[in-house]
C-alpha cells in the first residue's frame, strides 16, 4: 500500500502514541511526531529513522497552539497531510470534593483544548488544500462510563468524542472523517506509574486486568493496529463514532466471580 499522505501523532514519545508512530512509520506513512518530552521523543524518532521510517520530531506542548502549527508545517513538508492522531493526554485523580484546581485545569488544557487546537489545525489544512483527511482521537472507556475519582478525565474524554462528532458532521461532505478510539486499560508507562502508586501494585494490576473478560491489559500495539485500520480506505465509511478497544470491558453487566482463578476453574 502507498500511504496517501503524512500523519501527525501527538504524545508520540511514550505508550500508545509511541506505538502508533511506530506502526504508521512501519506502514510507510511519513510521520510528524509531537511530544513535550524532548529527549524521549528524539530517542523514539531516532529509532524509527534507523528502521527506515520518514519521521520528524516536533518538540512542543499541545496546550500551545503554535505547537500544532509547527506539527502541521512539519507534516506537510514530508507529504500532503492525510491524518492527525490526537493522543497526548494525562490523568489526575480527584473526587469533586477534593478537586485540585491546577490539576483540573491541566487535564482540561491538555486532553480537551490540546485536542481542539490540533483538530482545528488539521481541518484547516484539509479544507484549505481541498483534500480529504482523517482525524483520530484517542479517547477512553471513561468517555461513556464512570468510575470513582475520574470526573475531570471523564469530562475531557466525553468532550473529545463530542468534537469527533462535530468534525464528522461538519466536514464529512468535504471528505473528512473523524473517529475516536476508546481503549480500556492499556499497558503503558502512564498506567504502570498509576499502578505503582497503589498501596499494593500487584493487586492493582490484577484488579485492572480482571475488569475485562480478556483478563489482561491491552498492548499499545493493539490500539495502534486499530488506528492504522481507521486511517486506511478500508475504514472509509466509519466516521463520527467511537470504536471501543477494551477486551469486552464495556459489555460487562456482571461477572459471576471477581476472582479470575475461580472463573478459569469453573
Ligand atoms: N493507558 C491506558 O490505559 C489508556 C486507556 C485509555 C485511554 N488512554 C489515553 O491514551 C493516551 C496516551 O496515554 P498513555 O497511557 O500512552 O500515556 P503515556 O504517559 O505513556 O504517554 C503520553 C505521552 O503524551 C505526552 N504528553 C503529555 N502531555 C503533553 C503535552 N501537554 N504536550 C505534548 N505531549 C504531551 C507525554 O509526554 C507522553 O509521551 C492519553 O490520551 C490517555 O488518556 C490511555
Amino acid at each position: 500500500m502507498t500511504p496517501p499522505g503524512s500523519v501527525v501523532v501527538t504524545g508520540a514519545a511514550s505508550g500508545i502514541g509511541r506505538a502508533i508512530a511506530q506502526r504508521l512509520a512501519a506502514d510507510g506513512y511519513p510521520v510528524a511526531a509531537v511530544d513535550l518530552h524532548v529527549e524521549q521523543l528524539e530517542a523514539v524518532v531516532a529509532d524509527l529513522r534507523a528502521a527506515g521510517g520518514r519521521v520528524v520530531a516536533v518538540a512542543g506542548d499541545v496546550r500551545d497552539r503554535d505547537c500544532h502549527r509547527r506539527a502541521r508545517a512539519a507534516a506537510t513538508e514530508l507529504a500532503p497531510l492525510w491524518g492527525w492522531v490526537g493522543c497526548a493526554g494525562i490523568t489526575r485523580l480527584h473526587d469533586l470534593t477534593d478537586l485540585d484546581e491546577a490539576d483540573a485545569r491541566e487535564v482540561v488544557d491538555i486532553n480537551q483544548l490540546g485536542l481542539l487546537w490540533g483538530s482545528a489545525e488539521a481541518v484547516d489544512e484539509w479544507t484549505t488544500a481541498g483534500r480529504p483527511g482523517v482525524l483520530l482521537v484517542i479517547s477512553s472507556v471513561h468517555a461513556g462510563h464512570a468510575a470513582e475519582r475520574h470526573p475531570v478525565y471523564e469530562m475531557t474524554k466525553a468532550a473529545a468524542e463530542a468534537l469527533v462528532r462535530s468534525v464528522a458532521v461538519t466536514y464529512g461532505p468535504r471528505g473528512i472523517r473523524a473517529v475516536a478510539v476508546a481503549p480500556g486499560a492499556v499497558d503503558t508507562p502512564a498506567l504502570r506509574a498509576s499502578m505503582q502508586s497503589a498501596a499494593d501494585p500487584a493487586a492493582a494490576q490484577h484488579r485492572l486486568e480482571g475488569f475485562s473478560p480478556a483478563e489482561r491489559l491491552a498492548r499499545p500495539e493493539e490500539i495502534a493496529a486499530v488506528v492504522a485500520f481507521l486511517l486506511s480506505d478500508q475504514a472509509g465509511y466509519i466516521s463520527g463514532t467511537a470504536i471501543p478497544v477494551d477486551g469486552g470491558w464495556t459489555a460487562v453487566l456482571a461477572r459471576e466471580s471477581q476472582d479470575a482463578e475461580a472463573r478459569r476453574r469453573s
